[in-house]
């Protein structure tokens, strides 16, 4: 039997992937695997259990190890509710610092590839398309400018009643994206055979339905 198809959703920080991902996962009833919540969470486990960033043993050990839950839209760490303090930005920093040691990377392979269950999935991260599945039937290399990606964040955090810059939020954004990109394990790139799609200039709507459409074609492709 085939495997479950899988959608597979990469871009930078701060791309709307997340967003996108969720809105195509629903509208098609499909499971939805936000990898980056992994690896924030072996940041979190770690700093909680005082594991240096650079620790790469222990921290492939904590990462096989992670006791979490995912329900719905709220995840637990050991039984508390992490939700919100995994967006927190020290914990960004920390999983974008961890994201580069191979050996984490390996840990959270499998887990990754446990969220494929029937009837599919739309996994987002960096490397879903071309390291965690490779075989996924539909490809999107999702980006926008830096400008564009701290505006949209700079507007969400202030919503929240946060007090950030928008200077701030850029140089963090690029920060990132530089580490992620040049890092040598599974790099941020897009796959060969992703489609990418820039929406600096759309809005999430647009986005979802670019992806809905294109899902759809593959998912149950039209006998002509
Ligand atoms: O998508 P995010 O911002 O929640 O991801 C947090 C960090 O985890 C990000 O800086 C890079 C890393 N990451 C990764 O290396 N590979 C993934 N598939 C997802 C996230």
């Amino acid at each position: 039997m085939a495997p479950p198809p899988v959608v597979a959703i990469d871009g930078p920080a701060a791309s709307g992937k997340g967003t996108v991902a969720q809105g195509v996962a629903q509208a098609l009833g499909l499971h939805y695997l936000d990898s980056g919540s992994l690896y924030r969470l072996v940041a979190l486990k770690a700093s909680r259990e005082g594991v240096a960033a650079n620790d790469e043993a222990r921290l492939a050990t904590l990462a096989r190890l992670l006791e979490v839950e995912f329900d719905r839209h709220r995840i637990r760490l050991e039984d508390g509710d992490v939700t919100e303090e995994l967006r927190a930005e020290p914990v960004s920093a920390a999983a974008s610092r961890i994201a580069v040691l191979p050996s984490v990377r390996t840990a959270l392979l499998s887990r990754q590839r446990a969220f494929r269950r029937p009837p599919g999935l739309v996994a987002d991260g960096r490397d879903m398309g071309t390291v965690v599945f490779p075989d996924a039937i539909l490809k999107i290399y999702l980006m926008a400018s830096a400008e564009a990606r701290a505006g949209r964040r700079y507007k969400q955090l202030i919503e929240k009643g946060n007090s950030v810059t928008l200077e701030g939020l850029l140089l963090d954004i690029r920060e990132r994206d530089a580490r992620d990109s040049a890092r040598a394990a599974a790099p941020l790139k897009a796959a060969a055979d992703a489609l990418i799609l820039d929406t600096t200039e759309m809005t999430i709507d647009a986005s979802i339905a670019f992806v809905l459409e294109r899902a759809k074609a593959m998912i149950a492709p039209t006998s002509g």
